[in-house]
């Protein structure tokens, strides 16, 4: 089981698009995936019709004790437009979780060792994180084997990523396995001037982190939003679903270099 996860502190720059899109590809690779909300706005959890207010059961549940068993973490499965995605969704309370400490023991682990439980049942699990440094998004960080840092080419972007870089930094200071992380290039439009300088400015300032998938500006994304389908479902042949896809398999290239299979399932 591969453990991928989302994650920029600026809000806005493709995460949920980057998660559901990639769900959509590996499923029509034929892998089962799972998708965690651990965003309070529940951005992934309403794409699939889910509302985040009114849910009983979410990945909330997953905090509420150090560790879970296998039927406590079933119960918290959802289904999806798609049949070999599923999803724990995310619920408003969860915003209450970021008031405590990260410090906290075993606080950090929590989503880790409840994946742990899951991993002969799926393929890939994707992570959507919040905007904001704090429990959720470190928990997100300590469970995943790769991260992708989607950054919007725009002028300000560059600043954001900045922030988000020295963030992994500090964290990778304190992990012995070292998060690898990519950053993605997204919203991308070649007729304008802030898209074609801040690319540049990505890949001079970060030539081994940049991913080799540019995301272009594609409205179609927005439409396979409002109809609660993976973009791939509405259409395999567009630019941004096809530049999703080349940055999945650069991706699977990488694990398959690094000898990553993930976790054997059985
Ligand atoms: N490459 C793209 N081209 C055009 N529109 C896009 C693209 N990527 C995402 N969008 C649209 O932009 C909006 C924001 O994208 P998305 O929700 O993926 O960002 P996010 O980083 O998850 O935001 P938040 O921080 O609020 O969770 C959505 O309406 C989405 O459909
Ligand atoms: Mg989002």
């Amino acid at each position: 089981m591969h453990i991928w996860a989302v994650a920029n502190q600026k809000g806005g720059v493709g995460k949920t698009t980057t998660v559901v899109t990639l769900a959509g590809l590996l499923a029509d690779q034929g892998h089962d995936v799972l998708l965690l909300d651990l965003d309070p706005h529940g951005s992934l959890t309403s794409y699939f019709g889910y509302d985040p207010d009114a849910l009983e059961h979410s990945a909330y549940d997953l905090f509420e004790q150090e560790t879970r068993t296998l039927d406590q973490v079933l119960p918290l499965l959802q289904s999806s437009s798609h049949d070999r995605i599923s999803l724990i969704p995310a619920s408003t309370a969860m915003a209450t979780l970021e008031r405590k400490s990260v410090g906290a023991e075993g606080m950090g682990l929590m989503i880790a060792k409840a994946l742990a439980q899951l991993w002969d049942r799926f393929d890939y699990v994707l992570i959507d994180s919040p905007p904001v440094l704090g429990v959720l998004m470190v928990n997100a960080l300590a469970a995943c084997e790769r991260l992708i840092v989607p950054v919007q080419t725009e002028f300000l972007a560059i600043k954001g990523l900045e922030r988000m870089v020295r963030t992994l930094t500090m964290i990778n200071r304190a992990r012995s396995q070292k998060l690898r992380y990519h950053i993605l290039p997204t919203f991308f439009d070649r007729r304008t001037q802030a898209s074609m300088q801040s690319l540049r400015s990505i890949k001079r300032n970060y030539p081994d982190e940049i991913a080799h998938a540019v995301i272009p500006v594609d409205t179609k994304f927005r439409n396979a939003s409002t109809a609660g389908v993976v973009p791939s479902a509405l259409d395999s042949s567009t630019h941004g679903v096809r530049a999703y896809g080349m940055l999945l398999r650069w991706l699977q290239t990488l694990d398959k270099q690094s000898g990553s299979d993930g976790q054997q399932r059985s």
